[in-house]
C-alpha cells in the first residue's frame, strides 16, 4: 500500500519567505522509504486558524492517510501547533508522542521541550513533529516502522496484529 501524505510546515519566517523550508523537504525525502506519496505540501504562519484550516482540508477534502506538521510544538509564545491540532483531532494517540519523546531523550534532553500531539481525524493520521531538520529525522526514525500498521488500523483493518520483530531481551515470565 502506498500511503498518501501531506506536509504542513508551521513557521512565521518560512511563510514570509525569510527561511528555506528544510524540514518540509526532509520529511518528503524520508517518507519515500515508507513508501508514501506526498500529495500536498503547504507552509502556514504560527496561527491557530491557518493551521486548523489546512489540517481539515488535508483530512476532509483530500482524504490523506498521513498528515505531518513540522514546527510550532515548543514553548515560545507563538508555538500553537499542538493547540491547533488538539481541536481538530477526534481521538488522540498519546503512545506515539510518548515514544518519540522517550527515544528522542536518548539523543538530546531538549526532546522534552516538544509538546507534539498525534491523533486521528476521520481516516487520517495527524502527527506533529518539531521544526528542525535533525529533530524531524530523529522523530521519523522512531515513527516510520509504526506508520503503515497504524494507518491500516485507522482505516478499519480487522486482521490480528502481527507483532514486528524486536531484539529479544528474554522474559521473566515462565513458559513464554
Ligand atoms: N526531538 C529530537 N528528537 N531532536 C531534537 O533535536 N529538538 C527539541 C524538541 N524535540 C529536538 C527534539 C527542541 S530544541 C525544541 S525547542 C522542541 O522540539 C520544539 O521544537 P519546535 O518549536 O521547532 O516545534
Amino acid at each position: 500500500m502506498t500511503i498518501t501524505a501531506g506536509i504542513i510546515t508551521v513557521s512565521d519566517r518560512g511563510y514570509r519567505g525569510e527561511r528555506e523550508d528544510l524540514s518540509g523537504a526532509e520529511i518528503a525525502r524520508l517518507l519515500k522509504a515508507l513508501p508514501a506519496r506526498v500529495d500536498a505540501i503547504a507552509i502556514v504562519p504560527d496561527e491557530k486558524d491557518s493551521i486548523q484550516a489546512l489540517l481539515r482540508e488535508f483530512a476532509d477534502q483530500k482524504g490523506l492517510d498521513l498528515i505531518l506538521t513540522t514546527g510550532g510544538t515548543g514553548l515560545s509564545p507563538r508555538d500553537v501547533t499542538p493547540e491547533a491540532t488538539r481541536e481538530v483531532i477526534e481521538r488522540e494517540i498519546p503512545g506515539l508522542t510518548e515514544m518519540v519523546r522517550r527515544e528522542g531523550a536518548r539523543k538530546t534532553p531538549f526532546a522534552a521541550l516538544s509538546r507534539a500531539l498525534a491523533g486521528i481525524r476521520g481516516r487520517s493520521l495527524i502527527i506533529n513533529l518539531p521544526g528542525s531538520p535533525i529533530a524531524v529525522r530523529e522523530n521519523l526514525e522512531v515513527l516510520m516502522p509504526l506508520l503503515g500498521h497504524a494507518i491500516e488500523k485507522i482505516q478499519g483493518d480487522q486482521r490480528d496484529c502481527a507483532r514486528p520483530e524486536r531484539p529479544s531481551t528474554g522474559s521473566a515470565l515462565p513458559g513464554s
